[in-house]
């Protein structure tokens, strides 16, 4: 009688350790991005927020994916052209992408309409300022779907929801080992952390958590699926606070 009831108590006190803390954030967005300490989004119809206060701020133009970390911010729009905000305002940059990603240190990163990879350095990442300036993406070796990068690795997920990690990235090698090694697991959309922290979330909207990422050890452990009462469809994680969309397009602001 007295080892059932332990039983039945120990899985109860797990959850109850690892479950999320929400708060919903007024508003609807399909995407969001932390980084650096700044949180951006962007709704379904394409307005772009940020988040200042407790409120989201409409930024303007019109994207369907944006990225903030120490690369600056930048996005992408519907017809796939490339964007950098510069002095508070979109200027569009060279190239055609499904999704950039600022993550990086102070390099940018994104993966176009047939998958293929690439970076931009450092150099003409922070000093790109419109036409005029230089910005020569390079291609990497794979095809993703999804990439996301961090301090001093990136990580990404393909088409078939496999997950790809690319070490040894620098701001001035921002292809670094230009050698993807799969990482068990299937994921549908990944983001490293300012901090280098992985999340992610499955088809099926779950969310997963890498442990044990370091930049001795930047594959991590384990994933660790994280409760959370429902399913999510884009997250992104920076200083604590874990932001997910729901799949009504409801924000949240989570933390462990
Ligand atoms: C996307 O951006 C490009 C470059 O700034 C612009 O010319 C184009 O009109 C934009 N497309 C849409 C659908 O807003």
């Amino acid at each position: 009688m007295k080892r059932t009831a332990v039983l039945f108590l120990l899985p109860n006190l797990w959850i109850g350790c690892l479950a999320l803390e929400c708060t919903t954030v007024s508003g609807r967005l399909k995407q969001v991005d932390a980084g650096n300490g700044h949180v951006f989004g962007v709704c379904p119809k394409g307005e772009i927020f940020t988040l200042y206060g407790s409120s989201l701020i409409r930024l303007p133009g019109q994207l369907k994916h944006v990225s903030v970390g120490p690369a600056g911010v930048w996005g992408v729009n519907s017809t796939n052209n490339i964007h950098k905000l510069v002095k508070g305002d979109w200027v569009a940059v060279p190239g055609l992408m499904r999704q950039v990603d600022a993550g990086g240190k102070m390099f940018a990163a994104g993966v176009n309409m047939g998958s293929v990879v690439f970076c931009l350095g450092e150099e003409a990442t922070t000093g790109y300022a419109g036409p005029g300036s230089r910005a020569s993406w390079t291609q990497l070796p794979g095809k993703l779907r999804y990439y996301s990068c961090g301090p001093y690795s990136c990580w990404g997920v393909n088409a078939a929801d496999e997950i790809y990690i690319m070490k040894g990235v620098t701001p001035t090698a921002c292809g670094g080992s230009l050698d993807l090694e799969h990482i068990s697991g299937s994921l549908a959309m990944i983001e490293v952390s300012t901090d280098g922290q992985v999340y992610g979330v499955n088809s099926l909207g779950d969310i997963y958590k890498r442990e044990g990422v370091s930049p001795c050890n930047p594959a991590g452990t384990e994933w660790r699926h994280v409760q959370h009462s429902e399913k999510v469809k884009h997250l992104s994680y920076d200083l604590g606070h874990l932001w997910l969309i729901n799949r009504e397009n409801r924000i949240l602001d989570c933390t462990e």
